[in-house]
């Protein structure tokens, strides 16, 4: 990808998963690298295997507190001497009937993929703002922010308002130079994934696959790392205020 080396980035969610692969795409175009996580094992674990590549640090912490995007997003600033890109990717999900959904469970959802990509997304574009030479910010949706899967009601009601978030800011940040894009990946082969699939038959997992996904396959983190790269390179210079969807076909099914 074009414009890539030397940028600064930021990747929320980087400790795991497509975050994780991310992380590893950006460091091979020559970027450098700031990671976040919830988890401070996983953040130094991700961090550790990634260093061969290029520089990288990684910062813990919940992206639902303000202060702790406020470390998240300062830490980053300090360590990479500005910023010019966010990946604003950490999230949350589990399968939960609508009839089941409890008050609490609906705002932990709400909290962690809409208020935490709030968060990060307004701090990152206040600093791109006063920094003055544009930037990149790129917010995680989901197919499940478009059509609304069965058993994922909150999840879907959070990747649906990521979608008009970044159309929102886009408007907005235009001006200054700053492009906003959000990322709709399918069925993708992650931990978050993996742990909700240990919840169900292997049988329907990949009959799911086969009749769902015209592909016939769950989606790699690594080819949503491309979708990522992509948006946040010069090759993507005229598109702002829209979403990528990676999905192997699978909003294509009627
Ligand atoms: N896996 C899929 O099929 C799929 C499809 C569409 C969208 N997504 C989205 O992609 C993103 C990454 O998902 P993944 O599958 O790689 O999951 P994952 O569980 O492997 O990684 C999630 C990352 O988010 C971080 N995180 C979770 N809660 C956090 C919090 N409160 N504060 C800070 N960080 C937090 C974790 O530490 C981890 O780094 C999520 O936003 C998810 O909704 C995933």
């Amino acid at each position: 990808m074009r414009g890539l080396v030397g940028k600064r980035v930021l990747v929320s969610g980087g400790s795991s998963g497509i975050g994780a692969a991310t992380a590893r795409r950006f460091l091979e175009e020559g970027s450098r690298v700031v990671i976040g996580g919830l988890d401070p094992a996983e953040v130094d674990r991700t961090v550790t295997d990634l260093a061969p590549l290029g520089e990288i640090s990684g910062l813990a912490g919940d992206v639902s507190s303000e202060a702790d995007v406020e470390s998240l997003v300062g830490g980053a600033v300090a360590a990479l001497g500005g910023l010019d890109v966010l990946v604003n990717n950490a999230g949350i999900a589990w399968r939960e009937p609508f009839l089941d959904i409890t008050a609490e469970h609906w705002d932990t959802m709400i909290s962690v993929n809409l208020r935490g990509m709030f968060l990060v997304a307004q701090a990152v574009a206040r600093h791109l703002v006063a920094q003055g030479r544009g930037g990149v910010i790129l917010n995680m949706s989901s197919t499940n922010g478009i059509g609304g899967e069965a058993d994922y009601a909150h999840y879907n009601a959070s990747k649906g308002g990521v979608l008009l978030l970044t159309r929102t800011m886009a408007v907005e940040l235009g001006r200054h130079g700053i492009r906003v894009n959000a990322l709709c990946p399918g069925y993708i082969r992650t931990p978050l994934n993996s742990a909700i699939a240990a919840t169900l038959d292997g049988d329907f997992v990949s009959a799911y696959e086969r009749e769902h996904i015209p592909l016939g396959r769950a989606g790699l983190a690594e080819e949503v790392a491309a979708g990522y790269a992509f948006l946040a390179s010069d090759d993507a210079a005229f598109v702002h205020g829209t979403e990528l969807v990676i999905d192997g076909g699978q909003l294509a099914v009627m």
